[in-house]
């Protein structure tokens, strides 16, 4: 038996002041969406900016359903919308906000194993990697190079 290691990194920026100014575009734009989401149940607004290489950005808000599990993710909103609507076109960046009708999020919250999984998918389609920003309400805002680094092991369709 060999035990190993994976190690990620990731860059954390002290708000949203901080971002380089093409990222922090992308997350006003991700907090504008945040707050259309419809998350009546939660009470969990959570939005999302994907950013596509030609300019276009393309968002999406968590929509949620008296049927619990049928209800989808900020993200995958907005990634499954930007692989529907522009077919082809590199994803360069996304940018996820989140916030609490309760309480102040003051602290990023990282997206959900299936969106994960759901984003992965793009960067290997493109064989390229997606910066991804992520931030509460409030606070500080984390970056990651690329999807990989936040599901190591991962299934993908070299498997297939
Ligand atoms: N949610 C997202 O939109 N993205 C995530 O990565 C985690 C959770 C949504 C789903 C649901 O509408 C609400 O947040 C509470 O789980």
């Amino acid at each position: 038996m060999k035990e190993q290691k994976i190690t990620t990194t990731y860059e954390v920026y002290p708000n949203l002041e901080a971002l380089p100014a093409e990222a922090r575009f992308l997350m006003q734009k991700a907090i504008a969406a945040r707050e259309q989401a419809y998350a009546p149940y939660s009470k969990f607004k959570v939005g999302a900016a994907v950013a596509l290489e030609n300019g276009v950005i393309v968002i999406g808000s968590n929509q949620e359903n008296a049927a619990y599990p049928t209800g989808l993710c900020a993200e995958r909103v907005a990634v499954f919308s930007a692989g529907a609507n522009h077919p082809g076109v590199t994803i360069t960046q996304i940018a996820i906000t989140a916030a609490a009708s309760d309480y102040e999020l003051s602290e990023p919250v990282t997206s959900c194993g299936a969106c994960r999984q759901a984003l992965l998918e793009y960067e290997h389609k493109q064989d390229s990697a997606i910066e991804i920003f992520f931030m509460g309400a409030s606070g500080t805002v984390v970056k990651t190079k690329s999807v990989a680094n936040l599901l190591p092991l991962n299934f993908n369709s070299s498997y297939l």
